[in-house]
């Protein structure tokens, strides 16, 4: 199938600032530590050669979100914020309601840099809190307290409109009471967005060593479960119903950047280990950058973009995608879309199976979706119905 690329259709641009100050001991995401110092401005423009790049590609799009993701981009000057978000308007059109997101680590030392990042256009953040209690954040190697992070929102919600909290549970030695307290703790603190990520023990970090070694009491599968239906239930409740399997939001207030992951459209990925998805000439193409900070400089400087891969998806891989995205969501996909993506549809008696044990429904509008009590188990569906 032709995808036709409409200048409506939502375009979001992802920037990858790969630097922190430490490395958390859970933490696979494409982080580094540079204690010699980072050298900002050619980082920044080679952002720029990049972007320039990219839109050279996919020109005349209006861009409707813009997400500074990490590694740690509160770490950036706004000046280079600004500069970046100057060359995104140079290349591309920005929608007059372009949400425009950064995520913050929660020290004192970087909220003070809210004020400059709104004034450079960044107009939500999304901070990492992670836990509300000084012994689970010192074991999660995080550098801030509870206190100093309830102080950067109390920052943020005085200079952002929009703002959001991550914090992770089904952490070691966890019981209900104790994640119950400390979730309504956090709601009170929240405004209309919230991300809650149960722990995952990831291959190749610290906490897999000691989990592996038996020195991490995790919960095991069934509290899991219940820390996750607890999560609903006191979310539901608060009018911060679940969107996606793990982000809360009252309705309306949903992270746009991230819809626009799930409910693929494109967007370019910009900065070490940034991952795109473009549509170039009717077909959906995925990019990915290299990883590590100095070689993607090398590159930039030599092909103009850090790209490591390029690969034009099958309409099979592209309508799977789709599923695979689009299943997280509570308001789950368009059938009708995959048959076009995949020219093919959904297998009936696979669904009326997920439906028959309560995995799947079909909403009011049509839309297959997964129940609440399916979300734990998204995994196997989607395995089971795609091609
Ligand atoms: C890419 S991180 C960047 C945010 C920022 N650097 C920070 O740590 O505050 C985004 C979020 O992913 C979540 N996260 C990272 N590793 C995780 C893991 N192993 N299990 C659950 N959540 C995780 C954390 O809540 C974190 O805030
Ligand atoms: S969790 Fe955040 S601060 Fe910690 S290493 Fe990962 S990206 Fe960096």
């Amino acid at each position: 199938m032709m995808l036709n690329m409409s200048l409506t259709t939502p375009f979001a641009v992802y920037v990858h600032w790969p630097f922190c100050l430490s490395k958390c001991p859970y933490c696979d995401f494409n982080s580094h530590v540079r204690h010699g110092g980072v050298d900002e401005a050619k980082f920044v423009r080679a952002y720029e050669t990049e972007i320039a790049a990219i839109a050279a590609r996919v020109p005349g799009r209006t861009v409707s979100s813009i997400f500074f993701g990490g590694g740690t981009p509160s770490l950036m000057q706004p000046s280079s914020v600004q500069a970046i978000l100057d060359c995104i308007g140079k290349h591309w059109t920005i929608a007059p309601d372009v949400e425009v997101t950064l995520e913050a680590n929660p020290t004192s030392v970087e909220a003070t840099r809210f004020r400059g990042y709104r004034t450079a256009g960044v107009n939500r953040v999304s901070l990492g809190v992670q836990a509300l209690d000084d012994v689970a954040l010192k074991e999660l190697g995080r550098l801030h307290s509870a206190q100093e992070a309830l102080d950067a929102v109390a920052v943020a919600r005085s200079i952002f409109d929009r703002y959001s909290f991550d914090l992770i549970y089904a952490r070691p030695r966890q019981s209900l009471d104790a994640w119950e307290a400390e979730l309504k703790r956090a709601i009170a603190e929240a405004a209309e967005h919230l991300s809650l990520y149960q722990l995952t023990i990831e291959p190749d970090t610290p906490f897999f060593g000691l989990h592996k070694a038996g020195k991490l009491n995790v919960p095991d599968e069934d509290l899991a479960r219940d820390l996750y239906d607890l999560t609903q239930t006191v979310c539901d409740a608060a009018g911060l119903p679940a969107y996606e399997i793990s982000n809360h939001a009252r309705p309306g207030a949903e992270c746009r950047h991230n819809l626009v992951y799930w409910r693929g459209h494109d967007y370019a990925g910009i900065g070490p280990g940034a991952h795109g998805r473009l549509t170039l000439d009717g077909r959906r193409i995925a990019t990915e950058t290299e990883k590590r900070p100095e070689p993607w400089l090398m590159r930039v400087d030599a092909q103009g973009t850090g790209i490591t891969l390029e690969e034009k998806l099958t309409a099979g891989e592209t309508a799977d995608e789709y599923l695979l995205m689009g299943l997280r969501l509570a308001e789950g996909i368009d059938v009708a879309r995959y048959s076009a993506l995949s020219g093919r549809p959904l297998d009936a008696k696979r669904i009326s199976i997920l439906r028959e044990e309560g995995a799947v429904e079909t909403t009011a509008e049509g839309r297959l979706r997964v129940t609440q009590s399916g979300f734990p188990l998204l995994d196997a569906v989607v395995a089971d119905l795609a091609a």
